[in-house]
């Protein structure tokens, strides 16, 4: 059974290796911050960290991502600090949000190699849809944040998440910290 590391756990997932890792983290692992928009690599919303790239996990089967450290928009930070997401929120580059937890990791990838990127830059590392077209302002966003992670600048306005991870834990159990690194549902 294909095991790898989910946002710091070890993951057994005791499924057919097949199996799109995005299933496998929504299903399985309740990670639905991942979202299924278009099931065949257009879309980008379901978009996660692996070893470093963004990744689209509905292109990736389980046995492919076996060894390898993935991360999802809740393993990203417990509380929105990350530079990306709070830039996305100061920006007002989210609005149904369905597109966001894939922009936001893309973004993130970007970020983590280059803090400093072009317009083009982002264009390319996030190709993501969005059908609320908040385009203009996610460039701006990410430029932001790059602001942000080389400390040229500071965020205030991002909102706390206004309920505590335990609160949350008990409301979406993926946001628990299992007993066991093992998921086998
Ligand atoms: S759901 Fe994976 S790219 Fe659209
Ligand atoms: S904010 Fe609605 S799809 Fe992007």
């Amino acid at each position: 059974m294909p095991r790898m590391t989910v946002n710091d756990q070890p993951v057994e997932f005791e499924m057919d290796p097949d199996t799109p890792l995005l299933w496998a983290l929504r299903d399985a692992a309740n990670l639905t911050g991942t979202k299924y928009g278009c099931g065949q690599g257009d879309c980008g919303a379901c978009m996660v960290i692996v070893d470093g790239e963004a990744l689209r996990s509905c292109l990736i089967t389980i046995s492919e991502a076996e060894g390898r450290f993935v991360t999802t928009i809740e393993g990203l930070s417990r509380d929105r600090s990350h530079p990306v997401q709070q830039a996305m929120v100061a920006e007002q580059a989210i609005q149904c949000g369905f597109c966001t937890p894939g922009i936001v990791m893309a973004g993130a990838a970007l970020i983590a190699k280059n803090a400093d990127p072009s317009r083009k830059d982002i264009e390319q590392a996030i190709p993501n849809l969005c059908r609320c077209g908040v385009y203009p302002r996610l460039v701006r966003a990410i430029e932001r944040a790059g602001r942000v992670a080389r400390r040229r600048e500071t965020i205030s306005s991002a909102p706390a998440p206004g309920i505590s991870a335990e609160d949350a834990a008990r409301e979406v159990p993926a946001l628990a910290v299992p007993d066991s690194g093992t998921t086998s549902d």
